[in-house]
């Protein structure tokens, strides 16, 4: 059973001092802090940059998806609030799960957050790019194309120009084909594909700035950790001042005949979303990485957690409404939204402030993760899992310099070869993945008593609640889409895309059963089943990729962290 071997709770919590960064910030991270902390992580590219292709999937309806999402998220935050009240150390899940759950579950905890923290940051650095570059653009500064883009999107934007102009060249060729060549011709991709200067056959073709911001955070959150939290306060309450105007000015402009029709392209649409909404959320848990910080971590933790997560669900449904009332959600597939219609409604000065509030935005996201993925490694190292390196403390800066200056290359080498989309569809899988196993990990704990001060997370009986609370479910899809569980079923077309939900039904029968058997908790028990859900709405090609992903990560522990673990027989 030594894959499940299990750190003994007194190993988990470092003595006062000991830890990174310990001796430079000290216990003084107070509920507001923590708070301010999760919205910094929240609040970034979702809102600003990917929030406008999940709009334009689902239509208005979107807006449901943001509410099942932040339910979603809702739950699982009360089972890491769970966790942080028992183990009040730093490593967020992955040391929860240490100790509880032992090693092997741990390294793929682990291995799942590195997807959450290190590779979310490529999406949110090419996002914060695309915004930095429009003010550049407003201050008559222009960098050229082949600067502002990545590679692959450069590619393909010259093939499907290519493309274009074979059929605008056709003898029947229509003029909306002649306007479609000129699009593709003068697109962002095709003028930094052509532009491009060469050494050789090789175009040299990268996002400058967001190469650039990547180097400024690693930079910053090397040189301490103290500057960093004073820099992400000051960004979270501009970000937030901002975002109330925009709210405010939108709603001035919404037009309630934009939310009809509501599903324009049905519930699939709506999901077809999923990636780009959950995206949003992720980083409520970044608080959890800051036990050894804050002042009463089994008190302050669960409540920062949960208050930033209801801040920021109420922040996005009221920006899903304004965006959507404000133009036709057909408008909306365009990476930065809220610029955008601002842009259409010929609310010009709104489009300088918005630009500023998404670069302040995205750079405390960038700063959060940045600082949150060193100190996980450094957990994982401490239990031997990683070599010693990553656990080294800088002797000036005091915070974990060799764990840091890997993630800015984890974050920054991808920015020259991969591209958004498949960045954000990555991390939402991972996260999701490692919200289900957190869940499911607190659906299996002992009950523990009540202590005054420290969050507790009620229980109530799933043994009826879990099984009516499926049939009104199914009972809803049955009336009100009664073309669902029939779809799932057709073979034709789209047999690949239903395996994830064909897999859910009878999963989610199986742990409703259980769960009347063994009397399981409620809360957790709805937190893992709305995270699986949210995942059935991944591509079938994502998952192939994430497979492969954790196959990596499994090579990697039994090739080095199962042998030099401090757990490991021949070491204790
Ligand atoms: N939720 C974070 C963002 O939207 C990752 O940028």
């Amino acid at each position: 059973m030594s894959l499940f071997r299990k750190k003994p709770l007194s190993g988990a919590i470092a003595p006062e001092g000991e830890i990174h960064g310990g001796d430079a910030l000290g216990r003084h991270l107070t509920v507001r802090d923590l708070t301010f902390f999760g919205i910094a992580a929240i609040i970034g590219a979702g809102s600003f940059s990917s929030m406008g292709e999940a709009c334009f999937k689902g239509g208005p309806g979107v807006v449901l998806l943001f509410v099942m999402c932040g339910i979603a998220c809702g739950f699982t935050a009360m089972c890491y609030a769970e966790f942080a009240a028992r183990v009040p150390a730093s490593g967020s899940a992955y040391t929860y799960a240490y100790v509880t759950f032992g090693e092997l579950f741990a390294w793929v905890i682990g291995w799942a957050l590195l997807m959450e923290y290190s590779i979310g940051n490529i999406y949110v650095a090419f996002s914060w790019s695309g915004y930095f570059t429009n003010l550049l653009e407003g201050l008559g500064l222009h960098l050229p194309e082949w600067l502002t883009i990545n590679y692959k999107a450069a590619h393909v934007a010259s093939q499907h120009t290519l493309a274009t102009i074979f059929s605008a060249n056709a003898p029947n060729a229509t003029p909306e084909a002649r306007l479609a060549l000129e699009t593709a011709v003068s697109s962002e991709g095709n003028l930094a594909w052509t532009t491009a200067p060469r050494i050789g056959p090789l175009r040299i073709i990268f996002d400058l700035p967001a190469v650039a911001i990547n180097v400024l955070i690693t930079w910053l959150v090397y040189v301490g950790v103290k500057e960093s939290r004073n820099v992400s306060n000051a960004m979270v309450i501009l970000k937030l001042a901002i975002i109330v105007l925009v709210v405010l000015v939108g709603a001035a402009y919404v037009d309630i005949d934009n939310w009809t029709p509501f599903l324009p392209n049905g519930f699939g649409g709506v999901m077809a979303g999923v990636s780009a909404v959950f995206f949003a959320y992720i980083g409520f848990d970044a608080v959890s990485t800051l036990a050894e910080e804050s002042k009463d971590p089994q008190r302050d933790l669960p409540r920062g957690m949960i208050r930033s997560l209801i801040i920021c669900t109420v922040v996005y449904v009221l920006l899903a409404l304004v965006l959507t009332g404000m133009v036709s959600w057909s408008q909306l597939d365009v990476s930065d939204p809220l610029a955008e219609v601002f842009q259409l409604r010929g609310v010009k000065w709104m489009l300088y402030i918005v630009s500023i509030a998404a670069v302040v935005a995205m750079t405390s996201v960038l700063l959060v993760f940045q600082l949150g993925q060193p100190r996980i490694w450094m957990s994982m190292s401490r239990d031997g899992l990683l070599p010693k390196k990553f656990a080294s403390i800088h002797p000036k800066h005091r915070t974990p310099g060799f764990s840091t200056i890997v993630t800015g290359l984890v974050v920054g080498l991808p920015i020259f070869f991969t591209d958004e989309s498949f960045i954000l569809d990555f991390t939402s899988i991972g996260t999701l993945f490692a919200f289900v196993l957190v869940c499911g990990g607190v659906l299996l704990l002992p009950q523990r008593p009540k202590v005054k001060g420290r969050f507790h997370l009620p229980y109530f009986n799933s043994r009826w609640t879990a099984p009516l609370l499926m049939l009104a479910v199914v009972a809803l899809l049955v009336v009100s889409l009664p073309d669902y569980f029939p779809g799932l079923l057709e073979i034709e077309g789209h047999a690949a895309q239903n395996i994830p939900q064909l897999i859910f039904w009878p999963l989610t029968l199986l742990l409703v059963i259980m769960a009347h058997v063994k009397q399981w908790s409620l809360i957790p028990l709805l937190g893992l089943l709305s995270c699986s859900y949210l995942l059935t709405g991944m591509e079938v090609s994502n998952w192939s990729w994430f497979s492969v992903w954790l196959v990596i990560g499994l090579i990697c522990y039994f090739a080095y962290g199962y042998r030099h673990s401090k757990l490991a027989p021949q070491r204790t």
